[in-house]
């Protein structure tokens, strides 16, 4: 379909709730969904939410690349780009982990964002059928980045310690030798900011 504009921060449109969409049959879901393959695949990320192309709907598309999930593979296997639609999610217990994130809608920067480690989420597929995953990790991380957009919520603004936020190039070393995270996981990054 179409490679569309990401919207930066600062643009009211990010702050914004969104919509729950009708359905995966929906002519305009199925567009958007195409749009958001195609603009992420353009730029390289794990992810990206119809807010970030101004679209005020509670849809994402996301993705586990290969060596990103922390639990076995076996269970929580690495998955292509896939779209979900309106999803919901709570926690499973208490631990929180904080981990680097980088954000289309952010670019070039990177912050260490406090959340919850283990998660259920749900939602509905692009076939039309009921999702309901657990999972951790790279997989949790990503998803509750993705979902955020859909409440107006930038990483920033989840963040404790500002420290830790600023751009790639200076943060890579601080980010290698202080290891405040579990890992290196990013969600959305640019190609740049996953090597760091
Ligand atoms: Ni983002």
């Amino acid at each position: 379909m179409a490679i569309r504009d990401i919207i930066r921060m600062g643009d009211p449109r990010l702050l914004a709730v969104s919509d729950p969409v009708p359905n995966h049959d929906d002519p305009e879901v199925k567009d958007l969904v195409q749009d958001l393959m195609d603009t992420v695949a353009s730029v390289g990320g794990a992810g990206l939410a119809a807010p970030q192309i101004g679209v005020l709907k509670r849809v994402f598309v996301y993705s586990v690349p290969p060596g990103r999930s922390l639990d076995t593979e076996e269970q929580d296997p690495p998955f292509t780009m896939k779209a979900l639609l309106n999803p919901s999610w709570e926690p499973i217990g208490t631990e929180q982990s904080v981990i680097w994130e980088g954000c289309l809608s952010i670019p070039g920067l990177r912050g260490a964002v406090p959340r919850p480690e283990r998660i259920r989420y749900r939602g509905t597929d692009m076939d039309g059928n009921r999702v309901e995953v657990e999972t951790g990790g790279f997989h949790a991380r990503v998803f509750q980045h993705e979902y955020d957009h859909l409440e107006g919520i930038l990483y920033p603004m989840r963040m404790e310690d500002m420290r830790l936020f600023g751009f790639n190039e200076e943060l890579s070393d601080l980010a290698r030798a202080q290891r405040p995270v579990k890992t290196e996981a990013e969600t959305e990054v640019e190609t740049e900011a996953a090597r760091g």
